[in-house]
């Protein structure tokens, strides 16, 4: 297989979790420390060796296109007034990078927004990375951990891969959840959770239940939101109707593709913060804040 160099990041969704802030900013560009939530999860898609980004959103998402477009005016005004280091830095993207904004029109679920990038994307295997949430990039190296060992491991075997991690029960029925039908899996998922350094380990899956009463839970294994999809996806994204909360479920289309073909959960390295939940945003923002701080000391 090779590599993936594709990648589909839905910025669709109105952020109701985060107002007043996101009534009129995109939550995705609400600031963790001192860059907007979206900033770290497009470099961390760049550290994994994607190269081509698509973003699905709509019309009142169009600042986060800005956010990664040169803004010439800015940048020459800047280098006038003798700002270059400032300027540069504005321009971090790398030149083998593109980033491309797309529209879902209607907002029919997270299936439907990874479908509408469909004609971007064309015949090629592609990685999702969902915004609400956000690694932790001080603590994990985002070059071989997590996102890029789903890519490695896709290339590699041609498995599909899904990230996951333990969440606590009273969160269960907020995520997507796995089910492994193999016990020595799961053990071996528990020790591994359970030791000093959590390694990236990749299993075969049964399923996946989304957002489940924790009653019906198969495991307390959350999908994290970061895939990495053989293109095949696709055609069961077509194929799939509405289901949990009216919605077109991702999570749908997944359990078709495992009836197909294999697919994987990776387990998670390092932590992630939930950007998209007000709560857990706010807590995000002193721990980023707190790391640069320290970091400019
Ligand atoms: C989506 C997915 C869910 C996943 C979650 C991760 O749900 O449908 O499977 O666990 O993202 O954040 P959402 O939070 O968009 O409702």
């Amino acid at each position: 297989m090779t590599k993936i160099t594709h990648a589909v990041i839905p910025v669709a969704g109105f952020g109701t979790r985060m107002l007043p802030l996101s009534k009129s900013v995109p939550k995705e560009l609400l600031p963790l420390g001192n860059r907007p939530a979206i900033h770290y999860v497009v470099a961390e898609a760049i550290a994994a060796g994607i190269k081509h980004i698509v973003l699905v959103g709509h019309a009142q998402k169009s600042a986060i296109e800005n956010y990664f477009d040169m803004n010439a005016e800015l940048d020459n005004q800047l280098r006038q007034k003798g700002k270059d280091e400032l300027a540069d830095s504005l321009n971090w993207l790398p030149e083998d990078v593109s980033i491309s904004m797309i529209r879902q029109g209607q907002p029919l679920g997270l299936g439907h927004a990874v479908l509408a990038a469909r004609p971007v994307i064309g015949a090629n295997d592609f990685a999702v990375l969902l915004p609400d949430v956000v690694l932790d990039p001080f603590t994990t190296d985002m070059q071989q951990a997590n996102l890029a060992f789903m890519v490695d491991e896709f290339a590699d075997k041609g498995h599909s891969q899904i990230l996951v991690s333990r969440v606590a029960d009273a969160d269960v029925h907020k995520y997507g959840i796995a089910k492994l039908s193999n016990a020595e899996d799961l053990q071996a998922i528990d020790d591994n959770h359970n030791s000093d350094s959590v390694d990236n380990l990749s299993f075969a899956v049964a399923g996946f239940v989304e957002k489940p009463k924790l009653a019906d839970a198969p495991s307390r294994l959350a999908v994290v939101g970061r895939y990495v999809f053989s293109n095949h996806i696709f055609d069961y994204l077509e194929n799939t109707t509405a289901s949990v909360g009216g919605e077109i479920q991702l999570t749908d289309a997944i359990d078709a593709l495992i009836s197909q073909y294999g697919v994987n959960v990776t387990t998670m390295q390092g932590n992630s913060y939930d950007a998209g939940d007000m709560r857990s945003y706010m807590q995000a923002f002193i721990y980023f804040a707190k790391q640069q701080l320290n970091d400019n000391d």
